[in-house]
């Protein structure tokens, strides 16, 4: 049974329902659904469209069927053309004629931009306490690690030291903006469409603000041809969980790195880590490759409803359609991700000695060095250019610089003293470093404390 058969005088060609239908995926919001047309009745009646009587049958009946779809009881099958028409059809079956009002004054046009507006807030609140189970363990390891010297790198070369804390801090501050990109999609989109009908709004006498704050909406949306063609509500949810991917798969990328023979800076715990068929030796990161590999598929989610919206003329288009699969499957890649992620991370061990070994052994002190001179009266150039001498030396022998003779040090400058060990030791190169947002332990302190103060506002 078709919700529109009246004007028609064949059936639908059975290609043409398939291909046309959208069941097959928009069951996901079910809940929603039911719930905007409880709000809807419930407004229908405060208004006098619909008796209370009219109004609790039909909400008896959309509850039970809610139960119903829960527990197994009613399946959704692929008869109906998407679940608005399932629901509706279900509920005339269940409360005979009286189930036929329940889309006064109320187009699909209206009611699919309601469902997935709903839905995506219900996601937002389950993706933000994700990232808040990923920014608690992040914050633990950063409260573990503030002496854990590591090199800092730029263009992958070792740069300056810096300390494991400092790193994962970095991370810290990324998905703590991306909690906040969350919350200001939320908050955009938080308008309530119900009431816009097809495109013109309805000759009924709706209450649409009463509907919204029913729905817990900031209040109503104020043009109906916009609210049933929006969906900038989804491109900037994608791009949120685009930035979110993208942060996963760098952080991913350097945990292969850390992981790896060559690095050993981390080890990946025996349960979040997979072997070869044929190399009896090999424990791999499949699971930062995979998160790093899906990253992908959810840009791909971008683009594509952004493509499908351009050119769109207003209002509602079937292209809008779209939309759905590939939302709900960037939501399910980011959260499969971020439950995967903060898994892998709480299990794996941190080498410190193999981080702060590779810190020394690639001159990340020769900053010092320099600093070291030019605290000694030499201009910074000339210091730039002793210190490049020293690494020089040391190349050619295979040491670092803390492995020199004072006598070394001084048969190339002469304003070297003892001192100097002291000045280039990991220790006093990262302690120094204490401005705000700098790796040394004063600064990192005040870091960790601002973070858990956030945490603690958030619980
Ligand atoms: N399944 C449709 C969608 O997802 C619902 C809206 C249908 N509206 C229409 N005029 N055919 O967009």
């Amino acid at each position: 049974m078709k919700l529109w058969g009246g004007r028609f005088t064949k059936e639908t060609n059975e290609l043409v329902h398939n291909f046309n239908a959208s069941i097959g995926f928009d069951q996901k919001f079910y809940r929603q659904d039911i719930r905007g047309s409880i709000a809807h009745v419930t407004m229908l009646a405060k208004q006098g469209i619909l008796t209370e009587a009219e109004k609790d049958t039909i909400v008896a009946g959309l509850t039970g069927i809610e139960k119903d779809i829960t527990d197994g009881t009613l399946v959704i099958d692929g008869t109906q053309e998407d679940i608005h028409s399932f629901v509706e059809a279900n509920l005339i079956a269940r409360v005979g004629e009286v189930g036929k009002k329940l889309h006064t004054g109320r187009s699909r046009n209206d009611q699919v931009a309601l469902d997935m507006k709903l839905y995506i807030r219900d996601e937002i609140v389950s993706i933000d306490e994700l990232l808040l189970s990923l920014l608690k363990e992040l914050h633990h390891l950063m409260k573990e690690n503030i002496n854990t010297y590591m090199p800092g790198f730029t263009h992958l070369q070792k740069a300056q030291p810096v300390t494991f804390a400092h790193h994962i801090g970095a991370y810290f501050e990324m998905f703590k903006r991306d909690c906040s990109r969350l919350s200001d999609v939320k908050s955009r989109l938080n308008y309530c469409p119900l009431g816009a009908g097809a495109l013109a709004g309805t000759t009924y006498p709706l209450d649409r603000e009463y509907t919204a704050s029913l729905l817990d909406f900031t209040g109503a949306t104020l043009n109906s041809m916009d609210s049933v063609s929006d969906r900038d509500y989804l491109i900037e949810l994608l791009s949120a969980l685009s930035t979110i991917m993208m942060h996963l798969s760098r952080f991913c990328e350097e945990i292969i790195l850390w992981n790896s023979n060559e690095y050993r800076f981390i080890t990946l715990d025996d349960s979040y880590s997979t072997g070869s068929s044929i190399m009896p030796q090999k424990k791999n990161p499949d699971i930062a490759e995979l998160v790093r590999g899906k990253t992908g598929r959810v840009y791909g989610a971008l683009v594509s409803i952004l493509t499908t919206m351009k050119g769109l003329p207003l209002a509602y288009n079937k292209d809008m359609q779209e939309d759905k699969e590939l939302t709900f499957d960037a939501i399910d890649t980011v959260k499969g991700c971020l439950a995967l992620f903060t898994g892998m991370i709480s299990t794996m061990t941190v080498n410190a000695p193999a981080m702060e070994a590779s810190a020394k052994n690639g001159f990340t002190n020769a900053t010092d060095a320099a600093d070291y001179l030019v605290n000694h009266g030499v201009a910074f150039r000339d210091a730039h250019g002793i210190v490049g001498q020293l690494v020089l030396f040391c190349e050619q022998r295979g040491i670092a610089l803390d492995d020199m003779t004072l006598e070394e040090y001084q048969a190339i400058s002469p304003v070297f003293e003892a001192d100097i060990f002291n000045a280039i030791r990991m220790e006093t190169c990262v302690t120094k470093r204490n401005t705000l947002g700098a790796p040394g332990p004063a600064a990192m302190e005040q870091v960790i404390e601002q973070n858990e103060a956030y945490l603690k506002q958030r619980q």
